[in-house]
């Protein structure tokens, strides 16, 4: 496993636009060498402000947004127009002023098409299947899977990652490759998300995080705790495992780094 990289900003907001501008040149680097990109998004207001400065970053036409998939490492259960919704939010942040492909944005099922988180994650992970069968690509870990080349992950102030809480039963989770939460300690409690598994499968994984609030939850993880406890500790790219953080999130890092 890569050991992780970390890169301190002074600020949340030149976090978010350092991000932004990495952000572009990985999906324009990942265009040249295979013709596509893909990208899994977070919600969170870091995940969002970063697509917000990706939206007028000058270096965003060295993309071809229409040979972009867009994937989400999880979403609130809530209706599709809710704005609590993270595809909602990445919309307005970004999606909306680009010119992409539909066929591409592979958004979570809201309650308006499921019953319950756990159709809504069975349907994505089918989602994964559909295109996984597309690049030929295998998982590596028995969950056929498509190629990420970017996951970008927000870390909450308990250490958790997408919807995978400290000490539930989805951070256990190895078999599927979305799951259902009906009892999430952060509102709404309904939620769908990727697993670690699949999130470990991408290219690079990218933790943003920013505020003081982070700091002891961002210290753990470097330090290398216990992926149940302190579910950000586990997330790892194939290749690449970047903490993009701001200085108060720094500010509890164990000695050794
Ligand atoms: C959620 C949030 C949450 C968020 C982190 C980091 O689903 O309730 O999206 O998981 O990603 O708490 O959020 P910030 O970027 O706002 O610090």
């Amino acid at each position: 496993n890569v050991e992780p990289v970390l890169h301190i900003h002074p600020d949340a907001e030149i976090l978010a636009s350092a991000v932004a501008r990495r952000l572009i040149a990985r999906l324009a680097l990942a265009q040249n060498q295979h013709g596509e990109a893909s990208v899994v998004l977070t919600g969170g207001s870091l995940g969002i402000n970063t697509l917000r400065a990706m939206a007028t970053d000058a270096s965003r036409t060295e993309v071809d947004w229409q040979r972009v998939d867009f994937w989400w490492g999880d979403e609130r259960f809530v209706a599709k127009d809710s704005p609590d919704r993270n595809e909602l939010q990445a919309r307005q942040a970004l999606l909306d002023s680009l010119d992409i492909d539909e066929d591409r944005v592979h958004a979570f099922g809201s309650t308006d098409d499921f019953g319950s988180p756990h159709e809504a994650a069975e349907a994505y992970a089918q989602e994964l299947r559909r295109a996984a069968g597309r690049d030929a690509d295998d998982g590596g870990d028995g969950l056929p899977l498509p190629r990420f080349d970017v996951l970008l992950l927000g870390v909450g102030p308990d250490g958790h990652i997408a919807s995978l809480f400290p000490d539930m039963a989805g951070i256990r989770e190895l078999d599927r490759a979305a799951i259902g939460v009906e009892d999430s300690p952060k509102p709404p409690p309904q939620r769908v998300s990727l697993t670690l598994p699949v999130i470990n499968s991408a290219e690079e994984v990218w933790l943003v995080v920013a505020g003081e609030d982070k700091a002891c939850a961002t210290g753990l993880a470097l330090a290398g705790a216990n992926d149940v406890q302190v579910p950000a500790a586990g997330a790892r790219g194939r290749q690449e495992t970047l903490w993009l953080v701001d200085q108060a999130a720094a500010a509890r890092l164990p000695d050794a780094l």
